[in-house]
């Protein structure tokens, strides 16, 4: 299939960052979340970032504006039948994921590859509240995306060759490396950093050494560009806490127990750098 137009659902974070990426590689993309403000935000920060390419020469000013009107940002889910290809980024809530895929199932055109960027959620879980779970797949993008070469691309137990084929093609047309892995509880990704952060903060709790010597040591005795405790806060201490409550039951084993420091962290609203506060203040 020949994919001109990506539908992105959810422009936070993550979804501004893949439509920003879309749009440079020159695909159209339609923009989706619930409300106009959400939309409002994702395409000012998408300016802004191409603001940022422009004055560093990476790209012109007529190459930003070229970018910015490929994005279409809308609230209506009808729009999103024009897709040729979706991807998922809205909140981390498994019911939430459902109900869109659910939705999605319907609206888009039933040859079109249903992607979601969950950090952790089961892809064969989504796949399976779609009459095409073959065509249900996960495309875990790195955070930011611009920046990051990565795409995590993930294969639910019904996932076809195909669809796996044309996702990976499509990760590399936006520029990023595909690594293929499997449906299990954190991927990869999650499935061996989450439990190196929370080991981490075993070491604040136990007085094994401060935030700063945690962090100290991991970037100059293993090149780490960030300690973990740093990069904790950089990823928000809730979303770190609720990828062990996944590792913990989805593996049920107990060496993916969250640390008791990182749940009282969390109760305090101490959520890192977007709360102004974590194991560093901001
Ligand atoms: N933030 C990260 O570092 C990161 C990295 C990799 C993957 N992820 C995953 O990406 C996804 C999005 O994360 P984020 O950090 O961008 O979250 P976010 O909270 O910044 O953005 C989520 C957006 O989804 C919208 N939304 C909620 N329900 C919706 C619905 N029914 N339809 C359309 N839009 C809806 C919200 O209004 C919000 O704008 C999550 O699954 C997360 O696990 C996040």
């Amino acid at each position: 299939m020949d994919i001109q137009t990506i539908a992105i659902i959810g422009a936070g974070t993550m979804g501004n960052g893949i439509a920003h990426t879309a749009a440079r590689s020159g695909f159209k993309v339609i923009l989706h979340d619930i409300a106009e403000s959400f939309l409002d935000r994702a395409v000012s920060t998408i300016a802004k970032n191409l603001e940022r390419e422009v004055a560093k020469g990476r790209i012109t000013a007529n190459d930003k504006n070229a970018v910015l009107s490929r994005i279409s940002a809308v609230t209506q889910n009808s729009a999103l039948s024009e897709a040729d290809f979706v991807i998922e980024a809205v909140i981390e809530d498994i019911e939430t994921k459902l109900r869109v895929f659910e939705g999605m199932d319907r609206i888009a055109r039933p040859d079109v590859i249903l992607a979601s960027n969950t950090s952790s959620i089961s892809i064969t879980k989504i796949a399976s509240k779609t009459k095409r779970p073959d065509k249900v797949i996960g495309m875990h993008f790195m955070n930011p995306v611009p920046v990051m070469p990565l795409v995590e691309v993930v294969r639910g137990i019904a996932t076809s060759d195909e669809t796996y084929q044309m996702t990976k093609e499509l990760a590399e047309s936006l520029g990023k490396t595909a690594v293929e892995v499997n449906d299990f509880p954190g991927f990869v990704s999650n499935r061996v950093l989450m439990p190196m952060i929370n080991e981490a903060v075993y070491c604040v709790m136990e007085g094994v050494g401060t935030a700063e010597a945690i962090d100290s040591v991991m970037k100059l005795g293993m090149n780490h560009p960030m300690g973990p405790l740093a990069l904790a806060d950089l990823i928000g201490l809730d979303v770190c806490l609720d990828i062990m409550e996944v590792l913990h039951s989805g593996l049920g084993d107990s060496k993916y127990r969250p640390c008791p420091l990182l749940r009282k962290i969390v109760d305090a609203g101490h959520l890192g750098r977007k709360s102004g506060r974590g194991f560093y203040k901001y």
